[in-house]
């Protein structure tokens, strides 16, 4: 096969969890371009109503956006039957990328995000999403690919996945120690969890074709403030953040059969944040 030819996803059908976010999108788009069909899942109705415009106002093939909230598995089993009797088959690609992912925000006065005030209900809330509803879709998802013999499952984890977050870098001035905003513990968490998870499920349907590995971007720019951007490239050896579109090609290679003997790893695409 030509080597171009194992990053072409004609036939099959994706789904992504979050799809509807800012990296989200970048998922769905790199995907339709390798001409995958794609389903969304994501709660933000409003995000998913321009998402579909836009695609379909740019791509031939077919995307289907489906307002479920993935923390329940009810709402879940719904969107499989959904997807079912739209495209007559079940998705062999589940890319479980949605988060509750706390943005880095200068004048917030909150400190509940520090260890020593963390509220369980917090926990519990962005492990819902994070790293449960990961398991759930792997679960409803990942069995039909088993059953049919064949599907990748790709877990989107982070830098913060490998290394601890630098609480240096979220420290403004003025602040004293014990009120300055940190990146939440659950962040970490869940991070390595959905690095175990992958683990599990690479060696647990291996045999039955269905590949899992995990993907750990760096951070994206995202009109973050000056001082922020400086004080994160200082700690990254290409002394920049992502682009937002810098990560289509690797989720397109994490998806297809261009990535075929890989299975239960990690990818990091920080920069070398992580290896410094
Ligand atoms: N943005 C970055 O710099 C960066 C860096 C490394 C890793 N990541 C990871 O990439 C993924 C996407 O990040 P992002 O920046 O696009 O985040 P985002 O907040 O823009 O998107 C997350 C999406 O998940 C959806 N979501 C939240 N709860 C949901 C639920 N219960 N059911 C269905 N959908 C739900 C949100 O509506 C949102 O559209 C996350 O896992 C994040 O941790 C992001």
């Amino acid at each position: 096969m030509n080597v171009n030819d194992k990053f072409n996803l004609k036939d099959n059908l994706a789904i992504i969890t979050g799809g509807a976010g800012l990296l989200g999108k970048q998922h769905v788009e790199a995907l339709l371009e390798a001409e995958c069909n794609v389903v969304v899942l994501d709660i933000n109705d409003k995000a998913l109503v321009t998402l579909k415009e836009h695609c379909f106002a740019k791509y031939t093939k077919k995307i289907l956006t489906l307002n479920v909230d993935i923390t329940k598995e009810v709402e879940i089993l719904e969107a499989k039957s959904t997807i079912y009797n739209e495209f007559k088959k079940f998705p062999n690609i589940l890319i479980n990328n949605a988060a509750i992912d706390p943005k880095f925000e200068k004048d917030s006065k909150i400190n509940q995000s520090r260890l020593e005030n963390f509220d369980l209900f917090q926990w519990n809330l962005e492990l819902s999403v994070g790293l449960s509803a990961a398991m759930l879709c792997s679960k409803i998802f990942g069995y039909e690919m088993a059953q049919n013999g064949r599907g990748v499952i790709l877990n989107i984890a982070s830098d913060l996945g490998i290394i601890a977050p630098n609480q240096n870098l979220y420290k403004q001035d003025g602040i004293p120690d014990a009120e300055q905003n940190v990146k939440p513990v659950t962040y970490s968490v869940i991070k390595h969890g959905l690095i175990g998870l992958t683990k599990y499920i690479a060696t647990y349907w291996a045999h039955k074709g269905v590949r899992c590995n995990a993907f750990a971007p760096g951070g994206v720019y995202n009109k973050h403030p000056k001082e922020f951007v400086d004080k994160v490239s200082a700690l990254i050896p290409l002394n920049r953040m992502a682009q937002v579109d810098e990560y289509k090609a690797s989720i397109v290679f994490l998806c297809s059969d261009a990535s075929s003997y890989m299975n239960g790893a990690t990818l990091n695409m920080d920069g070398g944040r992580s290896t410094w």
